[in-house]
């Protein structure tokens, strides 16, 4: 059985108002767009991180109908490098759905939110509680942590019966007012005391009520008992440019990188090989590159191969649906980061100084 604090919903509220954040983008308003665009760019990301996404976004999209009606490429181009691109596509979703299905405003319950697609119970609980004061809980990594830990929460997070448990501590735990000043300050202390790994128990306003810390464990806390195996994936990307131009292919609606642009990708490097091989122009294989996902950590290997301008392109079928694009067109599209990283710091080469045709074996090199 777990004991609750009295005064442990006071304590955060009070802390919020002299520790706590309050000169984020999407504080000081009420406005459910605005406030459901950083909640989504939240999920998963770091408060640094969105910083530099979100003004853009709204400077872009004003508001949830510009979001609707817009290309999905100009969505995607500017949540490029958020990553979990399927957030964009349910954001634009959710955005259509807002409009066609709500006259183009929010629902106002947490309930009703988490019907809208990408929108989880906790997103749909922060909404609800910043703009319209509801008293909804929410649990996000962060918040998960916080009352795992003052709490001495014993279950397992990792199964559904321990989570559902928790989620009803969080709710009963609701103070009766400011709620959205609360949830803020569970949400500020997640992220700027009680850490993951160094945890600043002496300037925590909970430390005196909370049960990891009197028994010196903060770390123990939460449980997670069946842990996830990561895997292990391996790719070869072709990179290849003709004449100024780079080939992208636009990647399959769901999986990694759902629906962005993105160099050809293949099951091995010998497959790679032997579509290239034969092809005019030279290529060499690039320094692999390790990319960490939620699920799985991908290692990369691209082969960058330059066709002659001059001569004809060989035939492309095996690359699948894709075309050319000019680095600064390129550059304008959504793509994944790792991509854009090496079309930013690649110069495309001139056809000119690059028609020389070499001889196949030679040039597989591996650098
Ligand atoms: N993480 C999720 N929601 C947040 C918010 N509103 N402010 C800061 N960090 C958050």
């Amino acid at each position: 059985m777990t004991t609750l604090p009295p005064d442990l919903a006071q304590r955060v509220v009070r802390w919020q108002g002299h520790s706590g954040r309050h000169d984020l983008p999407w504080q000081g308003t009420r406005d459910a767009y605005r406030v459901w665009l950083s909640e989504v760019m939240l999920q998963q990301t770091q408060v640094a991180t969105v910083l530099a996404y979100y003004p853009r976004f709204v400077a872009r999209f004003a508001d949830v109908r510009a979001l609707a009606a817009a290309p999905f490429d100009d969505v995607l181009a500017l949540w490029s490098g958020l990553g979990y691109y399927s957030r964009a596509r349910n954001l634009q979703r959710c955005a259509q759905v807002v409009v066609a299905e709500h006259g183009g405003e929010f629902p106002r319950s947490a309930q009703a939110l988490a019907r809208l697609p990408g929108i989880g119970r906790s997103t749909a609980a922060a909404i609800a509680a910043f703009c319209f004061g509801e008293r909804a809980a929410v649990l996000d990594g962060n918040v998960r942590r916080v009352l795992a830990r003052v709490l001495g929460f014993e279950r397992d997070l990792a199964r559904a019966d321990g989570e559902r448990a928790l989620w009803q501590l969080a709710q009963t735990l609701l103070p009766a007012r400011e709620v959205d000043v609360y949830t803020q300050g569970l949400m500020d202390l997640g992220a700027t005391v009680c850490l993951a790994r160094a945890p600043h128990c002496a300037a925590c306003p909970l430390a005196e009520v909370c049960v990891a810390y009197r028994k010196g464990r903060p770390l123990a806390y939460p449980v997670k008992l069946r842990r996830s195996a990561r895997s292990r994936r391996s790719h070869a990307l072709l990179w290849l440019t003709r004449g100024g131009r780079c080939w992208l292919a636009r990647r399959p609606e769901q999986g990694v990188w759902a629906g962005l642009w993105s160099l050809p990708e293949f099951a091995t490097a010998a497959a790679l090989e032997d579509v290239v091989r034969g092809w005019p122009g030279n290529g060499h294989w690039l320094e692999p590159l390790e990319h960490a996902l939620t699920h799985f950590d991908w290692t990369l290997q691209p082969l960058r191969w330059q066709l002659p301008a001059r001569s004809p392109p060989p035939d492309l079928c095996a690359l699948g649906a894709g075309r050319w694009f000019t680095r600064d067109a390129a550059l304008s599209l959504g793509l994944p980061a790792p991509v854009r990283r090496w079309l930013q710091t690649s110069s495309l080469p001139t056809p000119a100084r690059r028609a020389t045709v070499q001889p196949t074996t030679t040039f597989l090199s591996r650098r």
